[in-house]
């Protein structure tokens, strides 16, 4: 199935039955279909199909080289595509449903397409837990490629809106489920011969993994670190600039705020606060809508500052985030 023309609109499917049933039906005739996660809004494509998986990348303007994360239903449906060792079980049977994502060796005879992997002997599975990304692939029977719903480099979208806003004329259909409940993408955890890394910071939090393993996670030094686009130094990016770790805006900028308000607020042009509460997984959540929204209001052409964030809890992941939406564009 060819992409939309560029007058075409994705149709809005609700996650019902109805809705997924139609949802299902793209995907199967090899066309690409949004759907929610409680991370982020993923891009789906029946991970089988060659000529889908392309359309994926094309979508995104993702370079090929990129892998993308397969999505299934459940560990037995992971485990005929990976490779499971003793950790990987444990992390799966730990926070599977949920925001966590593992890379393993990829099984020879899986079904997904060499395009989904990039050529790569390793895979990058997920089980989601939302209700409709569920039931969505329970309804496919297989596999489902998903990278974050948005064009390569920018900034993921965590509800349908920014999702029609970004890709709406190069898609078939978008599910709505509601805003998502993480609001940042999934953590990843591969294994090397010295043990597991941490391949990306995100919606499971690092020493929650560290207390099922009993071990510490290692970190790639950047030299190793695959082609991935969460790992390139600019990623996550609004189209206005980013000053991180402020105390308070200067006269112009938009405010993105967390805890108490500064005085200073007052020379915002617009402000958000990520949580008023200093809570890190509330400002987890909004944090890309509320970057979308301030960039709006600046048309892209402004810069937003944005108060520190401490790195307990979520705020390690907020801030790997925040570092590369600020990084300098190359
Ligand atoms: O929360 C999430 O993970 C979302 C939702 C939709 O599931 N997906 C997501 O996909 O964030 P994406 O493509 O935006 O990010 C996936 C990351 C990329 O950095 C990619 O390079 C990396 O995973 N990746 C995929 N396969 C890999 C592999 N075999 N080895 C190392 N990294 C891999
Ligand atoms: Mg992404």
């Amino acid at each position: 199935m060819s992409n939309n023309r560029e007058s075409d609109v994705a149709a809005l499917l609700r996650p019902d039955p109805d809705g997924i049933s139609a949802a299902v039906a793209i995907l199967r005739a090899g066309g690409l279909v949004a759907f929610p996660t409680e991370t982020v809004y993923g891009l789906g494509a029946d991970a089988r199909r060659g000529d889908a998986v392309l359309s994926v990348y094309a979508a995104k303007d993702r370079p090929r080289g990129n892998p993308l994360i397969i999505h299934v239903a459940d560990l037995q449906a992971a485990m005929e595509i990976g490779e499971f060792n003793s950790q990987a079980e444990q992390l799966a049977r730990a926070f599977w449903p949920g925001p966590l994502t593992l890379v393993l060796p990829h099984r020879t005879d899986s079904g997904v397409t060499r395009e989904a992997v990039a050529g790569l002997p390793t895979v990058a599975i997920r089980v989601p837990a939302h209700r409709a990304a569920q039931m969505l692939l329970t309804a496919l029977h297989g596999p489902m490629a998903g990278p974050s719903a948005n064009p390569s480099g920018r900034v993921s979208p965590t509800k349908a809106i920014h999702v029609l806003a970004d890709l709406g004329s190069r898609i078939k259909a978008v599910v709505d489920g509601g805003a998502c409940a993480v609001g940042l993408e999934s953590t990843i955890v591969g294994f090397g011969a010295d043990g597991p890394m941490l391949l990306r910071e995100g919606g499971v939090v690092r020493s929650e993994i560290e207390d099922i393993l009993q071990v510490s996670l290692r970190e790639l030094p950047p030299s190793r670190r695959p082609v991935a686009p969460g790992s390139f130094d600019r990623h996550y990016a609004p189209a206005s600039h980013l000053r991180i770790n402020a105390e308070s805006p200067e006269p112009g900028e938009c405010w993105l705020g967390f805890g108490p308000e500064p005085d200073g607020i007052r020379h915002a042009v617009a402000a958000r606060n990520l949580s008023l509460a200093g809570n890190t997984a509330e400002a987890a959540q909004g944090l890309y809508a509320c970057i979308r929204e301030l960039d709006m209001v600046l048309g892209g052409r402004g810069r937003i500052s944005v108060r520190t964030i401490p790195d307990d809890g979520f705020g390690a992941a907020v801030n790997d985030r925040l570092r590369r939406a600020a990084a300098p564009r190359s």
